[in-house]
């Protein structure tokens, strides 16, 4: 088996695929390492479409003014330009791969509207756009021989310089880099060792780190995990976006109904039956998230209701059917009929706005290692993403680090020394297992609990308390037993967990998606939040290597 290439791509969303077909164009060995099945993302489930001014009537000047806006003063201006500038181009080459995104009648692209926009600029390909975009570069990764997709495979720590070093280790570089990676094969449950010199990691978000959330399972922060363990800055963990309208269903799954739909008209109403978003915000219904989410928050406070409303009895069943038939399909098998009956939906953890702190080329502050999609924080999200940026944003990000990577490789040759292998815990399987499990639930519940919409510095306290303590007991699994993806995911999951508290606890502000009752007021001059292993801050925290 091969395990020496030019470049090692973690994950199969839009921003791996994206960038392996691209390294793979211009010549390079790639293999793509994913966990589930290459399909199985965050881009899969995406629904309501991607952001780009493609219209006459548009202006990526006003594509930035909404972005800023939402981003509530946090976002890097330059970098949203220069992005947002981007977009319209990486659209048509999504077009060229056979994206077939939804057109009107006469034959115009169907925009549509989000939170936040001023515009209708959202291509979509009816509500199943993630779909459509997954399909289409797997269909391009496929064709491309340069490329080879292990699936089944779980990436576990990046091999850099530094740590070989710690180890006592001959080491074939002077400065730290990137050498490699331990992957687990979940098929053969052996750990390969991979030989590499640009590891890109676009392992995507964190949302199974909360009890509810519009996730799929594949989300537990490998990535930003693995970067923090080799010493690489992470930022701005604390902003982390509820998605205002899930479906509730009392057994706990939040299927996302699209904010597209308010964007064709939907209206939220309380448990009374009143509109009430315009008693929170002008723009009512499309305010920007975050607005959204806590003002559903506070009237569930009040009324102690599980869940809100959403009304599309007015657009009736049959246009709900044309333009979102995977959400009706849905409301019909939770047996809602949409002429009568209106959606119960609830806030549920759906994206986060920071990350591995990245370069426009997607470069971060190691050497070799690169971040791209949501695993990585590139400035243009600010405290709130805006509707519909974060697809864009892996596919502009993605093609310019395809090109510094390139030049990357130009300059320092490709890598392939013998890497020593991973040294596994000596115990296998335990009647104890079970503790995971356990473990899992009580940290995503303590997140749900005590991290959530409004946030307070006792809760982030105990929060951390519980989280520490999550810490010291999979620490022991980690380094006694044997390792599997479950107990690998579990250890991530509890260390970006303990990034978003510390993150939560330096700021001391509310902005965007961070509102703590502590800090009701925005700081003047306010800056990014970030940790990296090492920080006085997070002394008693575990540290790995
Ligand atoms: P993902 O698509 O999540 O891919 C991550 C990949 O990494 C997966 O293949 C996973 O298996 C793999 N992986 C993770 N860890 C490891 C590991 N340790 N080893 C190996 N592989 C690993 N955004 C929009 O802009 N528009 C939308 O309409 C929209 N709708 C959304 C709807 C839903 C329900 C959700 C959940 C999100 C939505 N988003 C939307 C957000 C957007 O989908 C994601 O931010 C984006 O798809 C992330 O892409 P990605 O490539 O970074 O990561
Ligand atoms: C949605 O369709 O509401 C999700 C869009 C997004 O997360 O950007």
């Amino acid at each position: 088996m091969d395990t020496r290439y030019d470049v090692i791509v973690v994950g199969s969303g839009i921003a791996g695929l994206s960038f392996a077909v691209k390294m793979a164009e211009a010549g390079k060995r790639v293999a793509i390492i994913t966990k589930k099945n290459s399909a199985e993302s965050n881009t899969n489930y995406a629904q309501g479409g991607i952001a780009a001014v493609t219209s006459k009537t548009d202006d990526v000047e006003m594509h930035v003014a909404d972005t800023l806006e939402a981003g509530d003063g946090l976002c890097h201006e330059a970098s949203v330009r220069e992005i947002l500038r981007d977009g319209p181009e990486c659209i048509e080459e999504l077009v060229q791969r056979g994206v077939a995104f939804s057109q009107l009648e006469d034959g115009r692209v169907s925009l549509g509207k989000e939170g936040g926009h001023s515009k209708r600029r959202i291509l979509h390909v009816q509500d199943v756009t993630g779909k459509a975009i997954e399909e289409a570069l797997l269909g391009a990764v496929n064709e491309h021989p340069g490329i080879t997709v292990l699936e089944h495979h779980f990436a576990i720590e990046l091999i850099t310089a530094e740590k070989l070093r710690q180890r006592g280790l001959d080491v074939p570089a002077e400065k730290n880099c990137v050498l490699g990676l331990y992957v687990l094969n979940n098929r053969s449950e052996e750990v390969e060792t991979y030989t590499t010199g640009v590891v890109l990691l676009a392992t995507g978000g964190i949302g199974q780190v909360y009890q509810y959330t519009t996730n799929p399972p594949i989300a537990t922060g490998d990535g930003i995990a693995m970067a923090y363990r080799a010493g690489v800055e992470v930022v701005n963990m604390e902003f982390i976006q509820f998605h205002p309208t899930a479906f509730y269903s009392p057994g706990g799954d939040r299927f996302l109904i699209s904010e597209a739909v308010r964007g064709e008209g939907a209206i939220l109403r309380n448990l009374r039956g009143e509109a009430f978003m315009s008693g929170y915000d002008e723009r009512g219904d499309l305010a920007p998230r975050d607005i959204v989410a806590r003002a559903i928050d506070s009237e569930m406070k009040r009324s102690g209701s599980r869940h809100v409303w959403l009304d599309v009895r007015h657009l009736s069943a049959a246009f709900m059917q044309e333009r979102f038939p995977t959400i009706s399909q849905y409301c019909t098998s939770q047996e809602i009929d949409l002429d009568t009956g209106m959606i119960p939906v609830v806030p549920a953890a759906h994206y986060l706005c920071g990350g591995v702190k990245t370069e426009l080329d997607g470069s971060t502050s190691l050497s070799g290692l690169y971040a791209c999609g949501e695993v990585a924080c590139t400035g243009l999200h600010g405290a709130n993403r805006l509707a519909s940026n974060s697809l864009l944003e892996a596919v502009v990000i993605a093609k310019r680090a395809s090109l510094a990577v390139a030049s990357f490789l130009a300059a320092r040759g490709t890598r392939e020394e013998d890497l020593p292998p991973w040294v596994d815990g000596d115990l296998r399987d335990s009647d104890e297992r079970v503790v995971l499990t356990h473990n899992r639930d009580e940290l995503r519940q303590t997140l749900w609990d005590y991290v959530s919409i409004v946030r307070t510095n006792k809760r982030l306290q105990r929060a951390r308390t519980r989280i520490r303590n999550l810490q010291r007991e999979i620490d022991e699994y980690y380094w006694n037993f044997k390792v599997d993806s479950g107990l690998l995911e579990l250890r991530n999951l509890i260390e970006v967990a303990g990034l978003v508290v510390e993150c939560a606890l330096q700021r001391e502000e509310s902005r965007g998606l961070h509102y703590s009752l502590d800090y009701p007021k925005k700081e003047e001059a306010p800056t990014d939040t970030a940790v990296q292993l090492g920080d006085p801050c997070l002394a008693d925290s575990l540290s790995y290597e």
